[in-house]
């Protein structure tokens, strides 16, 4: 029986995280006989719909500023930890899957108050066993999200996608300095093609582990 692991998908806004965590799911399952909960960042808790709320430009909860996100989200992370993610991972033969984790609080809010800042906020929070971070071109990211319809937050103009890109390489080298496993996946291609990439990916490093 597999030990539980903690898996996270990673990338910018539109690049396919959602989408693949469903399909590696679905393979996890199936294929390797693994239990597999899905969640997602910010979370369905009390914290992370008062954060989603929040990124609604519409919403009526009114904008918050840059320097208060970093706190929600790792408030949100803290609940969503202690709520979901820790006691899944108790259960034998149960993996969590998470629709982003610390890493886009790395990437995004390190632009309002520096990476050591909101890296020393998420320090406490348990380390993923394994990041799959799906590579994508910004402008590919803004056609599907165009082609996805639906309500627009704040982080997805075109510029701000290049320099959450740039800020992802930092946390990139960040996290691996720290002795994370993350892989990166070209989000290129049609969705089986990802999927493809990443059961490749997730394969060899099941193979991989003691
Ligand atoms: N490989 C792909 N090729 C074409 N379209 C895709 C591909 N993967 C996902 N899509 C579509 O692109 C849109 C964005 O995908 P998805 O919602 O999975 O991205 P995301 O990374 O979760 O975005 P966000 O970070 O904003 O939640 C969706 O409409 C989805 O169906
Ligand atoms: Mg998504």
């Amino acid at each position: 029986m597999l030990s539980p692991q903690f898996l996270v998908i990673e990338g910018l806004d539109g690049s396919g995280g959602t989408t693949q965590v469903a399909r590696l799911a679905d393979w996890l399952r199936s294929d390797r006989g693994v239990e597999v909960l899905c969640t997602n960042e910010p979370s369905n808790g009390p914290v992370g719909r008062f954060v989603r709320r929040s990124l609604n430009p519409a919403s009526s909860e009114g904008r918050l500023g840059d320097g208060v996100l970093p706190y929600l989200f790792a408030a949100d992370r803290r609940d969503h930890l202690d709520r979901v993610v820790l006691p899944a991972l108790e259960r034998p033969n149960s993996w969590v899957l998470s629709d982003r984790y610390y890493h886009s609080s790395l990437a995004y809010q390190s632009l309002s108050i520096g990476l050591p800042a909101v890296a020393q906020l998420n320090a406490p929070f348990r380390a993923p066993d394994l990041t799959v971070m799906i590579d994508l071109e910004p402008e590919v990211c803004l056609e599907r999200i165009a082609q996805r319809g639906g309500v627009r937050e704040r982080f997805e103009a075109l510029d701000r996608l290049r320099t959450i890109r740039d800020a992802y390489e930092d946390v990139i080298e960040h996290c691996r300095t720290r002795g994370e496993t993350i892989h990166r996946v070209s989000g290129d291609g049609d969705i089986e093609a990802v999927a493809d990439r990443i059961r490749d990916v997730v394969s060899r490093w099941m193979e991989d582990r003691p």
